[in-house]
């Protein structure tokens, strides 16, 4: 195996597009795709994205010191691309996308009501990169559909079916893998109970085998067990 080197570039995927909803005052709404997004401080709640300064959004964002971050969704995902290839300068893309501008609770610029999530966020600075300023901000708050919430109250993510970004490209999420922590979590007593009887049957199958044929040679391998099968 080897590795090439390549020249320094944005390889960090998959990350999320959202939507970004900002408005002046007077002025119809408008929305910004933006893959440059991502949390960044747990208390107080931060966010930032990453905006060039040619965006007709830019300057929005900068003068009010507001705007909602969108989560997008399967539903969601042309009219994400869309806002990302089409300019509020040329048009209105609430209206072009049948989408409602939705009243936030602690800011004047408002949400994506056909979002899941929407994070209503103040600027608290601005840092100058190259091509992308930095807006860093403070949540404000969180609204949630609550559709999307399971029965302890929790956002289930598969109902949402929200979208990743990798490449250029939009995906649906996958399979679940593991839970935070999962790879250090102490097993169920259950659990254990099932793997101490499985290793004792295993220990005792091995000895039976080793006086039948007098080998000292592990046995092979057999077919599963029920209880093996639970481990896998
Ligand atoms: C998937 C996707 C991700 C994008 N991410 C960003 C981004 O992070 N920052 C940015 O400035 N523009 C980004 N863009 C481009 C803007 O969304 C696009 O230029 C848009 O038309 C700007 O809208 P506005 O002129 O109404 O502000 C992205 C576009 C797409 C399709």
């Amino acid at each position: 195996m080897a590795k090439e080197i390549w020249q320094p570039g944005n390889m960090l995927y998959p990350i999320p597009a959202v939507m970004v909803s900002c408005q002046r005052e007077g002025e119809v709404p408008n929305i910004i795709t933006v893959a440059w997004a991502g949390n960044i401080c747990s208390s107080p709640a931060m966010l930032s994205i990453s905006v060039r300064k040619e965006r007709y959004s830019y300057d929005i964002i900068k003068e009010t010191g507001e705007f909602v971050v969108n989560l997008t969704n399967r539903k969601l995902v042309k009219a994400t691309d869309w806002c990302g290839v089409r300019s509020g300068r040329d048009f209105d893309k609430f209206k072009e996308m049948n989408l409602t501008p939705q009243k936030s609770n602690k800011i004047s610029a408002p949400g994506i009501l056909e979002s899941p999530v929407n994070i209503e966020c103040k600027v608290k600075q601005i840092v100058e990169l190259g091509t992308h300023d930095l807006f860093i901000a403070e949540v404000m708050c969180v609204d949630v559909d609550d559709r999307y919430l399971d029965e302890r109250n929790r956002f289930d993510l598969k109902k949402a079916d929200l979208i990743a970004y990798s490449h250029g490209e939009y995906f649906s999420l996958g399979e679940k893998l593991g839970k935070f922590g999962y790879s250090v979590a102490k097993k169920k007593a259950s659990d254990k109970k099932v793997k101490s009887a499985a290793k004792a049957t295993k220990a005792s199958k091995a000895s039976r085998t080793q006086k039948q044929s007098g080998s000292k040679k592990a046995p092979t391998a057999r077919k599963s067990t029920k209880t093996n099968k639970r481990r896998k």
